[in-house]
């Protein structure tokens, strides 16, 4: 991966193997205990590209759930959209293509599919029977598409429609289904669409629903069973890191039989990982990082098209609340439960403030039932305000917000050149920092950040002054005396940047049994005690003893 150029890749790579550093000053004012904890991502909650064999023997994988296809009518040259973004008549007549000619796929078997347009709507037949609408919100009534590919050139395609005939553009106006689809694929074959694939998901949703209830379950026990094991746990503890994030999904709490397409069997291993980190006395924070309906549209909340409907009723909160309250009952007498973070990222473009404000208070209750004392950790929306949380969180204790700063996922970033980025990191991220990590305020702490920006040809030493520009910002809230008196805590995490080593992203992705991914771990974590002193080193036993 050259460079990562979606939301969903990056957060993945920092999510796989992530570096926590945190300093709890309201309990260990004395000691100044720092945690370094890795994160098990694409563990429990999967994530297509850390482990894209997962993938392999998918018949059709393009057609996974939420691929986000175009089609352009080969004899007319124009797009086929879904005219106002659905609610009405699809027509072929736009020269570009972006959300209203975008179709998002439901998939049923390899071939068989749901089709959902911008608005939401699915795709169906008019009462004429032949017309092509977008008008159902009810995915049972709208119809069941077939998608065709021409053997020798997959990106042509043909569509059959519910009644069996092939859908067609005879005309800019009108799209219809009434071609025999018998015109050999030429070119003024009205029924012949050449498809584009704006987008791909790959998550827990596509995954399982794509290998189905026969063998889904058994690829992902293999899964489970073999990303992340007992041996990770103990080479944690005893690569002197001392927690460990594990991001999960919201079926995991209704295993074993969660509900379609998800498979059960996941809570058995995240019990082994309590027992484990129990007994390697490693800290957990237990993140509900894929909540019912997707927060986010990413792939890494499972959403299964890219629309985020979490929060949209009351019922997507209520049921995440009841997943918040079993987990932490579940596990409240372990006393390696450190922190609940009770959604991650939610997404300013479509959860709005009010309805996250609702859950968080009730989601805070619902963890408090059970864990008096554990951290509650807020995330801070994608494009929300970044105080935006203050309120809320004046009415909890050992209560944090999480921020995830990246140097990507905007236009500002562009056409920075690499002291740009440093300098950024050192003015503009190093500010907003400190004016979210308050005395009397939530703690802070950087979720999540990354070694990955948009400059090309960037050498190495180029990438490594751009990490220790962040751990020193991100790490000057958490290592400072004075922070520690303000009882802060900020996490880090890092992720080696990969540009100028393919292969690094693979070692990465398999920290469960590599040990090349942690050695480059853990020379980061030298090169920022070495601008912090020897702190961060000292293996756990010393730092609980001193
Ligand atoms: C896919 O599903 C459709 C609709 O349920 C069915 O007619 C078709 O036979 C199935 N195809 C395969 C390959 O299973
Ligand atoms: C496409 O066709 C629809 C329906 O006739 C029309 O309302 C719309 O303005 C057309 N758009 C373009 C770009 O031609
Ligand atoms: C970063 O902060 C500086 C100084 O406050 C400001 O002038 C600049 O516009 C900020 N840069 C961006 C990209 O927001």
């Amino acid at each position: 991966m050259k460079t990562p150029n979606s939301k969903g890749q990056l957060l993945g790579i920092v999510s796989v193997f992530a570096l926590f550093i945190i300093s709890n000053g309201r309990t260990l004012t004395t000691n100044n205990q720092m945690i370094k904890a890795v994160n098990l991502g694409g563990w429990l909650v999967t994530e297509g590209w850390m482990k894209p064999s997962l993938f392999d023997s998918i018949p059709n994988k393009d057609f996974l759930d939420g691929a986000a296809l175009q089609f352009k009518s080969r004899r007319i040259g124009k797009f086929l959209a879904a005219e106002l973004g659905g609610g009405t008549i699809i027509v072929a007549n736009r020269s570009s293509a972006s959300g209203w000619e975008t179709f998002r796929l439901w998939r049923l078997n390899e071939t068989s599919f749901h089709i959902r347009v911008f608005n939401k709507q699915f795709l169906g037949l008019d009462s004429t029977g032949i017309n092509l609408v977008a008008i159902s919100n009810d995915y049972q009534t709208s119809g069941i598409f077939e998608i065709i590919r021409k053997s020798d050139d997959p990106n042509l395609v043909r569509i059959k429609a519910p009644n069996g005939f092939f859908l067609q553009a005879k005309t800019e106006d009108l799209v219809t289904a009434d071609s025999k689809g018998d015109g050999q694929w030429r070119d003024d074959d009205p029924s012949v669409l050449e498809m584009t694939i704006a987008q791909r998901l790959q998550g827990e949703y596509q995954v399982t629903n794509a290998y189905g209830p026969s063998k889904a379950p058994q690829i992902m026990r293999d899964h489970w069973n073999t990303f992340i094991v007992e041996n990770d746990f103990s080479f944690i503890a005893t690569s002197g890191l001392n927690a460990v994030r594990i991001p999960v999904g919201w079926w995991t709490a209704s295993d074993p039989t969660p509900p379609k397409p998800y498979v059960g069997g996941s809570s058995q291993y995240l019990d082994k990982a309590f027992l484990w980190a129990q007994k390697y006395k490693l800290k957990v924070i237990l993140d509900l990082h894929a909540a019912p309906g997707s927060q986010n549209g990413f792939e890494h909340s499972s959403s299964r098209d890219g629309f985020i409907e979490w929060g949209q009723t009351d019922e997507t909160i209520q049921e995440t609340v009841r997943v918040i309250e079993f987990f932490t009952a579940r596990y409240a007498n372990n006393p390696s439960l450190f922190a609940v973070e009770l959604i991650n990222e939610p997404n300013a473009i479509g959860v709005s403030l009010n309805v996250l404000t609702k859950y968080y208070e009730a989601g805070y209750k619902a963890v408090r039932k059970y864990a008096p004392n554990a951290f509650v950790i807020l995330s801070n929306r994608l494009s929300g305000d970044s105080k935006e949380l203050f309120p809320v969180a004046s009415g909890m204790t050992n209560v944090v917000i999480d921020v995830h700063y990246y140097n990507l996922f905007s236009d500002i970033f562009d056409d920075m050149t690499v002291q740009q980025n440093i300098d950024f990191i050192k003015t503009n991220r190093s500010n907003e920092l400190q004016a979210i990590t308050t005395s009397t305020g939530p703690l802070t702490f950087v979720g999540e950040w990354v070694s990955e920006w948009q400059v090309r040809g960037a050498t190495k030493e180029d990438y490594q002054r751009f990490s220790k520009a962040q751990l020193e910002v991100y790490g000057g809230a958490s290592f400072g005396m004075e922070v520690l008196e303000k009882s802060k805590l900020v996490w880090l995490w890092y992720e080696e940047a990969i540009e100028w080593d393919r292969d690094f992203i693979h070692t990465f992705l398999h920290i469960a049994t590599t040990f090349y991914s942690f050695l480059h771990l853990l020379t980061h974590v030298r090169e920022a005690a070495e601008l912090e002193g020897d702190f961060m080193l000292k293996p756990l036993n010393e730092m609980e003893a001193s």
